[in-house]
């Protein structure tokens, strides 16, 4: 059996999607865990490019099954535009090939309501949320009183529903926002609940079966390391567990599974976030347009999702080697190195310090970042358009030093690096342990 575990060493946005893209062709099952429709993972085939929230990004190959886990938080309203997306880009989506888990929990209107309304409540000090509800429905989850996939397929979903709708209309009139039509929410999510009902399963059930009969199960993280809810910059995270160790809750997977698991940490070749919260290595002016791009192009950092510029900075070393510890990682992949190209020099953060004193590893991981300023080391740029390379030998030296850096700091090997957006850029490392 084997299980990959493919997490974002970042903050989200590292281009999971695409190098889910490319393991899944192998893949016999796909598995979304965590998160919903907060993520926007982008797909390049061609000239084709798909922008996927909750579908897992493997669909796009014929054979694996699609698997949304029991660890998501749907809104089956997203989910019905997106099938309907990638069925018109002649994309197979039957029930045969996509899985709901009937524990997975649903995204309500009154959710979306509730985040915008509780994001204007914190002002200044707001989070920066997507505002698709993803808090909100995380909290009825652990509030025990969330609706799931089965939930609304139950003969008292009617009830149910106006239950939940009073409930989040009473906080949403306490904030002086728009109370929800309990009538309209209830009707919205039957209509939806029986497009979907078909393609409702025990899917952890699946996902065992799939790795007992000796098959490739690839597990999708969403959002990154540094927005896990115990893990990252807390209060500035997601509200999900999007480590890999989510995978075992968030797909309902004995911890057993994880022997011999490869765990892949998808890296942006600098540090890009969207939202509120801290970020040691941030850069503004002209540098910051440089690895942001001016919006021209469709891999510009402008986030998938909700179109926000992100904002960027050097490659954080010190955080990248945090997030290889508390996923497991075992090997890491390098995104976006063709951006890189044309700086006269890079910085890479190796380490930080706070009153004279120099620190390898934030005492308190990204949780206490205040006080600390990175320590950078400088190496050499390239000038050469790294776009059409497809062979590790043919990368300039700049760029393999770089990346042997990135090696030594985290102690992983580098087993993939992107080169540009699409499917195919993309250059394997040759002297990967297999
Ligand atoms: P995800 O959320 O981790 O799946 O990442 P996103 O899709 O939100 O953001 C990554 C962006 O970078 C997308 O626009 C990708 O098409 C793009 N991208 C991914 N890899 C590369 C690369 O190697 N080079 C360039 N130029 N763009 C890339
Ligand atoms: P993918 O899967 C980047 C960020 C938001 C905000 C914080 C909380 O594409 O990498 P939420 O709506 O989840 O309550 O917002 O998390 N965030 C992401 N940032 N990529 C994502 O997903 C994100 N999903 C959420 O910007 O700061
Ligand atoms: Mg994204």
């Amino acid at each position: 059996m084997t299980l990959q575990i493919i997490t974002g060493a970042q903050w989200g946005d590292e281009g999971k999607g695409r190098i889910v893209d490319w393991f899944a062709a192998q893949a016999d099952l796909v598995a979304r865990f965590n998160g919903g429709d907060n993520a926007g993972h982008s797909v390049t085939v061609g000239e084709t490019l798909f922008k996927l929230h909750l579908v897992p990004s493997g669909i796009i190959h014929p054979k694996p099954v699609a698997v949304l886990g029991n660890g998501m938080v749907l809104n089956l309203r997203s989910l019905a535009a997106e099938v309907d997306m990638l069925q018109a880009a002649g994309i197979e989506i039957t029930p045969a090939r996509l899985r709901i888990s009937h524990a997975a929990h649903i995204i309500t209107p009154a959710h979306t309501a509730l985040d915008a309304a509780l994001e204007a409540a914190r002002g200044g000090s707001s989070i920066g949320t997507t505002g698709r509800g993803i808090g909100p429905a995380y909290t009825s989850k652990a509030e025990r009183s969330g609706l799931r996939m089965a939930d609304l397929l139950a003969v008292n979903a009617g009830e149910r529903i106006f239950a939940h709708v009073e409930a989040c209309n009473r906080t949403l009139r306490a904030l002086n926002a728009q109370p929800l039509n309990p009538t309209a929410v209830a009707e919205e999510l039957h209509a939806c609940a029986q497009r979907f009902a078909p393609f409702v399963a025990d899917t952890a059930y699946e996902s065992h079966q799939t790795l007992a009969q000796g098959g490739l199960l690839l597990a999708e993280g969403a959002q990154g390391t540094l927005l896990d809810i115990d893990h990252g910059t807390y209060p500035y995270v997601t509200s999900s567990a999007t480590v890999a160790a989510g995978v075992f809750t968030g797909l309902g997977l004995g911890v057993t599974a994880a022997q011999n698991a490869v765990v892949t940490g998808v890296c942006k070749c600098f540090q890009t976030r969207v939202g509120s919260g801290p970020f040691p290595t941030e850069v503004d002016g002209d540098l910051a347009l440089r690895l942001r791009g001016s919006g021209a192009n469709p891999w510009d950092e402008y986030g998938t999702t909700t179109g926000r510029p992100r904002r960027v900075g050097w490659l954080d070393g010190v955080l990248l080697r945090y997030a290889a510890r508390i996923n497991g990682l075992t090997e890491l992949v390098i995104t976006k190195l063709d951006i890189l190209s044309g700086f006269e020099s890079l910085k890479l953060c190796v380490a930080y310090t706070k009153d004279g004193k120099t620190y390898p590893d934030l005492p308190f991981g990204p949780t206490e970042l205040e006080g600390y300023e990175p320590v950078y080391e400088e190496m050499p740029g390239w000038d050469e358009d790294l776009s059409p390379l497809r062979d590790w030998d043919a990368l300039p030296e700049a760029a393999r030093r770089y990346l042997n850096a990135i090696s030594r700091l985290t102690g992983l090997p580098v087993r993939l690096v992107s080169v540009g957006p699409e499917r195919e850029q993309l250059v394997e490392n040759p002297a990967y342990p297999r």
